[in-house]
């Protein structure tokens, strides 16, 4: 048998146990997702409370054709974190009306995803000849240099809004150095809207979020040998003013005392005490101008759906 301690740890440990030490304590993001929590995310977008998926679909279907129209053809579509690409379908059937061959890219972290992704875009559009790209954003966009011709790139779902601000415009700036003059941005953000309206979208009914939120403790419970006692802890999810953002925790019912095994590391919790585990930005549209320009980009135009809940925005390459 091989023992655990032989075994490699994962990649994250340094951060969690950083992040677990801090002052308030955190705990990286990107570690909600894995095969469960990126099924529970799925899950979350059915919801009636969480209107961002549906919002956004919404006007991707209603401005397609203007959409495609203010990109320009002829294009290659780069979708980044596509997953399964549930939403894309529409944009790539409008662009297929419009120019021959439509090449289609792609780009997740998930390789499983991904293959899900070419059955589905196969299936809903099948003239879009379809390239899927295994990369880690981490590793940088250098991928987007090997994909020829004028270029749209796609970054949908408000996923720009679980980045602070300089890591946004750091992460924007990486994509726009990679594209040359007249390639495109098509950027989706969620708008700041009403208390009301944004807390129930990450604090459900049904406590799905609940449970996505949970299952960082899950992971680190099986993957670092940790003991947290879920029931120990409750989800909370508030809107802070002043960053502009719904903020999410786990805080600890009672004091308690919890431990990763492998490496070796005792956390004590004061009762009320956090875990901040994800942001979520919202924006307004003077934001959103402002974030692409710094990353060199020039907002060209934006679609909003009926209340102005959620925007798709075209941005281009601007020369330096
Ligand atoms: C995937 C980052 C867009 O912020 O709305 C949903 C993640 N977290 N419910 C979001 C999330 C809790 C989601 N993004």
């Amino acid at each position: 048998m091989i023992s655990r301690a032989a075994v490699a740890l994962p990649a994250y440990t340094e951060e969690v146990v950083h992040g677990l030490t801090s002052r308030p304590k955190t705990l990286p993001c990107k570690l909600l997702y894995d095969d469960h929590g990126s099924q529970l995310f799925e899950e979350i977008t059915r919801l009636p409370e969480y209107y961002l998926t549906r919002t956004e679909l919404g006007i991707l279907q209603d401005y397609a054709r203007n959409i495609v129209q203010a990109a320009g053809s002829p294009v290659s579509i780069v979708e980044l974190g596509a997953g399964t690409a549930t939403k894309t379908g529409t944009l790539l059937r409008a662009f297929a009306r419009r120019q021959m061959r439509v090449k289609y890219f792609p780009v997740d972290i998930s390789s499983g995803a991904l293959g899900d992704a070419k059955e589905r875009i196969k299936e809903e559009c099948a003239k879009v000849i379809i390239h899927p790209v295994v990369a880690d954003f981490g590793d940088g966009f250098h991928f987007l240099r090997e994909i020829p011709g004028r270029k749209v790139v796609l970054y949908l779902g408000s996923s720009i809004g679980n980045f602070e601000w300089n890591d946004a415009t750091a992460m924007l700036r990486r994509v726009r150095d990679q594209l040359t003059d007249g390639d495109a941005l098509l950027l989706g953000t969620d708008m700041v809207k009403a208390p009301e309206i944004l807390v129930p979208a990450y604090d459900d009914a049904q406590g799905v979020t609940e449970e996505f939120s949970k299952n960082i403790l899950v992971r680190l419970n099986r993957e670092l040998d940790a003991n947290f006692d879920l029931d120990s802890f409750r989800h909370i999810a508030e809107w802070s003013p002043s960053q502009s953002r719904m903020e999410i925790f786990l805080q600890s019912l009672w004091p308690q005392t919890a431990t990763l095994r492998t490496p070796r590391l005792t956390i004590q919790f004061r009762q009320g005490e956090r875990i901040h585990t994800e942001n979520s930005h919202k924006y307004t549209l003077e934001m959103i101008e402002r974030m692409l320009c710094v990353s060199g980009f020039k907002l060209e135009n934006t679609w909003f759906d009926a209340q102005k809940w959620f925007a798709l925005n075209l941005a281009r390459v601007q020369a330096d």
